[in-house]
């Protein structure tokens, strides 16, 4: 049910109003890996999967929100929101509202109906494209109209404080800013960002293992402490380090014996990735896809031996990739331990290449693989 048109009639069915609807994607992530958090790079595309969000005032001050997607339908005061989320799918929307809420806006009841197609789990940001397309809805109701940038921050916020998931910027920023067409190369630091065309030769072959991804599990929140760990040790040495990208290589020779083993590999897993993700980001610019590949290739090994963060089956789709004809680049994209790969692959070769992988998975892993040819897409937008 992508489509708007069948959203609209679920909500005038449900609710008897007529609802403005709004759409956020989900992402795949070229390159750029557990680095936002570090105030690096990433750079991602937003992808033709998305969450649809249709909104309608209310005159009873209740807040009542209807996903579509869990068939269940969840009632609030407006007047009196939780201030912290339960576990819940509603903890999504509610935490945007939450947050839009402590910036001094006043919250007036509405009915909120929501479907999405990203695939839940499958590290595609399914919970930032929730968010994005709830920010815009709700925004459109108390009359706010923030910049994407800052929709995004907001949008983070009620992921770190209200739903309890330590995430970085990334997945919203991408939903909220992404162009047709376009990766976007983001500096996590300030938020400026460049946008780079993606040839109209090549596609995205998302490729899911079928293991499940969670940003609010233990491993996520894990690596981010060893990140921490060691930034902190190299900032005893270099004051003006304050996140792993003011870091270098030369600073994990020098101290790296100072940290645990495992900080010093998740360091330099997330410097070397600074590095590539800009470099990828030329290579793009100028065409070099065979560079581009190569980056990927590196980025790939780089996150699973020394950050350690994929897993059997997100190994073997990528290493079953390599032969195949018309891959550019292939490596597991997203918060990891499970989720999807991202293959670059010749448009022409795209759908032999997913046949081809997914017989290859099939065989090894003994789990059919969804495999999904998409492009990039626009981010957050009105829709009717
Ligand atoms: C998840 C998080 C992002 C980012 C990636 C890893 O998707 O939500 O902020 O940290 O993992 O690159």
């Amino acid at each position: 049910m992508h489509d708007p048109a069948s959203l609209r009639t679920l909500h005038v069915n449900r609710f008897q109003a007529e609802p403005a609807i709004f759409v956020a994607p989900g992402r795949v992530n070229l390159i750029g890996e557990h680095t936002d958090y570090a105030e690096g790079f990433v750079m991602p595309a937003a992808i033709d999967f998305a969450t649809l969000a249709a909104i309608s005032p209310r005159a009873d001050g209740k807040i009542v929100v209807y996903s579509e997607n869990f068939k269940e339908e969840k009632t609030y005061d407006a007047a009196a929101l939780p201030p912290k989320g339960s576990k819940h799918w509603s903890d999504y929307p509610m935490g945007v509202v939450s947050i839009l809420a402590g910036e001094g806006h006043a919250i007036p009841g509405f009915s909120l109906s929501l479907w999405g197609d990203v695939p839940l789990g499958s590290g595609l940001s399914s919970s930032a494209a929730i968010e994005v397309a709830t920010a815009l809805a709700v925004s459109s109701v108390i009359g706010a109209n923030y910049p994407g940038p800052v929709l995004a921050r907001l949008c983070q916020r009620a992921e770190n404080e209200f739903v309890g998931a330590n995430c970085g910027i990334m997945d919203q920023f991408i939903s909220a800013n992404g162009a047709e067409d376009h990766a976007l190369l983001l500096d996590c630091r300030d938020l400026s960002f460049k946008l780079a065309p993606i040839p109209a030769s090549v596609a995205l072959v998302i490729a899911n293992t079928m293991v499940k991804h969670s940003v609010a599990g233990g491993e996520y929140s894990t690596r981010r402490a060893e990140v921490e760990e060691a930034c902190a040790v190299i900032a005893q040495h270099r004051p003006e380090v304050r996140f792993l990208r003011d870091a270098t290589v030369s600073d994990l020779e020098k101290w790296g014996g100072e940290m645990s083993p495992n900080a010093l590999k998740r360091a330099r897993h997330v410097i070397t990735e600074n590095l590539r993700t800009v470099a990828a980001a030329e290579a793009l610019l100028n065409h070099d896809m065979a560079e581009l590949g190569r980056l990927m290739a590196e980025a790939h090994v780089s996150y699973s031996r020394d950050f350690e963060g994929s897993c059997v089956e997100a190994d073997a789709m990528v290493a079953l990739a390599q032969d195949l004809p018309g891959l550019i680049g292939a490596r597991l994209t997203g918060g990891g331990f499970g989720g999807c790969t991202i293959n670059l692959v010749e448009k022409d070769q795209a759908h032999a290449f997913a046949e081809a992988l997914a017989a290859r998975y099939t065989t090894e892993i003994g789990i059919v693989p969804q495999i999904h040819i998409c492009h990039a897409s626009n981010g957050a937008h009105k829709v009717n």
